[in-house]
Formats: structure tokens, sequence, C-alpha cells
């Protein structure tokens, strides 16, 4: 019977057969451990007569490292370690014997080494491990979203306007339509979903032409739009907190073993509760005053700032109502002071930076018009965002979450190319 490494513990005292990779191998020709791994987990086989016959035996010497096996025998609780089980082998069937050494071995690379050999990268345990939470985060996020009325929108990604500023848009030539860009976000579109469906989120590849190098920025990453009719500023921040417990919840349950593997603590993980800290953007400027930063008023946050506002706090921390000039043309006005919008950026623990991005979006024509004309934005392009707010307009509110940002944050991953298959970067689009 054909099994999955993560079905063993059903399988205790019985001939089975899994189907995979050996990863390593230790012995001599008396007895052979051999590291096998299927995908959904990791498991040891042991090789030796009277189990294994003499071509048992010899099919086990011949194995080299990443050769691809299916491998029977009986099912055994691991002696020592809980939940732990290994395979008494009687069988090895060789797919394929690598012709080649492996390049990946146990010493260390360089991380260039590593992301040219992506492909075969993705077969390590850290990278295993870091791909299974993001899957893992993808259905809380699905979970979270469905229990809350919000269904699930595709926005496109060929789009004619741009949604966070001209800076960063990746162009495409597209036939006659003249030049068009990669989605940046696809909230505009969402805004227009939820006058239909009254709460709609979307999930897909969003595209920046960053020029920035640093560990937290990519310039294709995945992310999860939200858009909620008659939500303003204060009942948003109150989903996306409950959104980012709903995710760390779900990690904790279904990934111990992938964040053992990531040597992660849990302890932090474990304090993140509601509410999460609330602080204006004048409040977060003077806090870090009082810390020895020198940051502006009117400044974005850098790296060490959000650093710094979230050292002694146990959860994420919210730095909202930012000056308007700093902000996109589509965010509220506060109504408590005309320099400043309703907007929220999430920032959050053990250096995770900022996670969400989010606001209550301008529901009035006249004001959203002189926004998109004081931006410089071609009208034209606008024009269907703005009918949104000729009929039927709510007061609206939306927030986008970066995956590979929450990834990056729940598994210490040293770098933000690490939480995606193939990242590209400035400077990388291979393999
Ligand atoms: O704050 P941002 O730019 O917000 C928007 O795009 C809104 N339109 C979203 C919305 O309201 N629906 O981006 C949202 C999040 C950031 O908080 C960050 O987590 C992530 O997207 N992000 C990036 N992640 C990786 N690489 C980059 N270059 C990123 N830029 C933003």
């Amino acid at each position: 019977m054909n099994i999955l490494i993560q079905d063993a513990k059903n399988h205790v005292g019985q001939e089975v057969t899994i189907r995979g990779w050996m990863y390593n191998k230790r012995g001599s020709g008396k007895i052979w451990f051999l590291e096998l791994r299927d995908g959904s987990g990791f498991m040891q086989g042991v090789v030796a007569p009277p189990a294994a016959s003499p071509d048992v035996m010899q099919a086990a010497e011949k194995l080299v490292m990443e050769s691809s096996v299916k491998v029977t025998g009986k099912v055994a609780a691991h002696p020592k370690f809980k939940d732990v089980y290994e395979m008494q082998v009687n069988g090895i069937e060789i797919v394929h014997v690598c012709e080649e050494e492996y390049p990946i071995s146990k010493k260390e690379h360089g991380p260039d080494f590593l992301l040219n050999n992506r492909h075969l990268w993705l077969r390590s345990r850290k990278q295993w491990a870091i791909q299974r939470v993001r899957d893992v985060v993808i259905q809380a996020v699905y979970d979270f979203f469905h229990k809350n009325g919000f269904i699930k929108i595709d926005t496109p990604i060929l789009t004619p306007n741009a949604c966070e500023g001209a800076t960063t848009l990746f162009e495409i030539e597209y036939f006659d339509e003249g030049t068009v860009y990669l989605s940046q976000s696809g909230q505009l579109y969402l805004e227009a979903a939820i006058m239909s469906v009254g709460r709609a989120f979307d999930f897909g590849p969003t595209f920046r032409a960053e020029k920035s190098k640093t560990k937290r920025h990519l310039t294709e990453f995945w992310m999860m739009d939200a858009e909620a009719a008659f939500v303003e500023h204060e009942e948003s921040m109150e989903i996306q907190e409950s959104m980012i417990c709903a995710i760390v919840e779900r990690v904790l349950r279904d990934c111990l073993p992938e964040l053992t593997i990531l040597e992660r603590n849990l302890e932090p993980f474990k304090k993140i509760k509601t509410p999460f800290t609330r602080l204006t953007y004048t409040e977060a400027i003077e806090k870090l005053h009082s810390l020895g930063s020198d940051i502006k008023f009117g400044e974005d946050l850098g790296n060490d700032d959000e650093g710094l506002l979230t050292q002694d706090s146990d959860v994420p921390v919210f730095v909202h109502k930012w000056p308007k000039a700093i902000k996109p043309f589509y965010m509220k006005t506060d109504p408590t002071n005309p320099e400043l919008v309703c907007n929220d950026d999430l920032i959050a623990t053990e250096g995770g930076g900022e996670i969400i991005g989010g606001s209550q979006r301008e529901d009035s024509y006249e004001k959203l018009k002189a926004a998109v004309e004081k931006e410089g934005l071609k009208g034209t392009e606008y024009q269907w965002y703005l009918d949104l707010r000729k009929y039927g307009s709510v007061p609206h509110s939306g927030f986008g979450l970066g995956l590979e940002r929450v990834v990056r944050w729940l598994t210490q991953a040293e770098h933000i190319r690490e939480t995606i298959p193939f990242p590209r970067l400035m400077e990388r689009v291979r393999p």
C-alpha cells in the first residue's frame, strides 16, 4: 500500500510503500540508514538483514543523495522520539539515481549560489518548512475571510491605472490600447466589487518596480487585498487584528513540525492577542524622538523606526492617521484634521516590519476627483472609479496584507526571498 509519510502514524506494524527521495544516507555495507522525504514529511528507513535481502542491501548501497525511490517496509514507532516513525525496509525500487553529485551539500553555501540553484534549494528542509507555513497562512486567510462574510473576487493583473503611485509601475505595451501596467494592488477593483457583494478579498501576484534592495522588498509579491462596505477606519483595524490572530493560531496549530525545523521560538507567538497597540502617526513620531530617532514629522518610517516602535510590545502595532501628503490619493481625509488620512500600517513584532497597509477610502465624488487631479493622474482612466462615488456611495475601508512579509515574520526567515518559491528582486529574475 502506498502511503504518505505524514500518515505513517496510522500504519504502525503494517507493510507500506513510500515514494520519495533519499536526502541523506549513513551506514556501512552491513546496515544503512536512509533519510527519506516524500514532500509530506521525513522518515528514516533502516536497511539491514534479515528484513533486507542481499539485493535490497545492494540497492541501498547504490543510492546517492537526492535519488528518487519507492521504499517498502514495516512502519515502527521510533524507540526514543515521540511522534517519529521509521521503517524496517524490505524493498527498494530505484526510480532514478542522480547522474552527477547533487550540488547542494551540507556545507555552507553563499546566497548567490543558493538563489542560482533555487530550483534545487527548495528541497532543503528549511525551505520546505517555509513553503508549508506559507500554504497554511493562505488557508487561514481564506477561512478567515469566508467566515466573516468576504467572498473572493479575482482582480485583473493588467491595468490601465496606477493604484500606489507612478514611480513603481512595470509597463507593458498592450496591442493598440497603449501602455498598461502590472497591478500594484487589486484594491480599486475590489472597491467596485463590494458595491455588489458587500465584502470581498483577492489574492494574487502584485508588482512594484521598487529600486529597493532590502530584506523586505520583492518586485513580484503576493498580496491579499480586502475591502468592506460600511466599514470605517476603526472597524477595519479590528478586522485586521482578528485576521492576524487567526493566522497565528492556525500556524501554531498546524505547523509545529515546520516551526521546529525552523527553530522558531513559540513563546512570542502565544502572546499575540487582540487588541493590538494603536499609535497615531503623531504619537509614533513623539515616541520615536523619545527613543532617540531623528525622524522628522512627514517622513515615512524606516526599518529602524519600526523596530523601535515594536521593541517593547508583545503584539503588533498599528500606526494610523498619517499625513495626507505622503499617502495615496484614495485615502479618506480625517474628519478631525484635514492634514491627515484615516489609514493604518500594521507593524509586526520581532523585526517583522510593516505587514499590512490599509485605509478608509474617500467616498465623496468631489473630494476624490480633486485628489485624482492633484496627483496628476489621467482622469479618464479613473472615471469608472469615480463613478462608484456617484451611485450609492458608502463609507468603506480595506487593506492589503503582503503574504511574504507575514511568512517572513512567522518563520523568522532571514530575507524575504526565502518566503516565495521563485523570488523576483531588482537584480534577479532567474530561475
Ligand atoms: O501598503 P501597500 O502599498 O498598500 C496597498 O497596496 C493597498 N492598495 C492595499 C489595500 O489597501 N488593499 O501594500 C500592502 C502590503 C504592505 O503592507 C506590505 O506587507 C506588502 O503589501 N508590500 C510588499 N511586500 C513585498 N515587497 C514589496 N515591494 C512590497 N510592497 C508592499
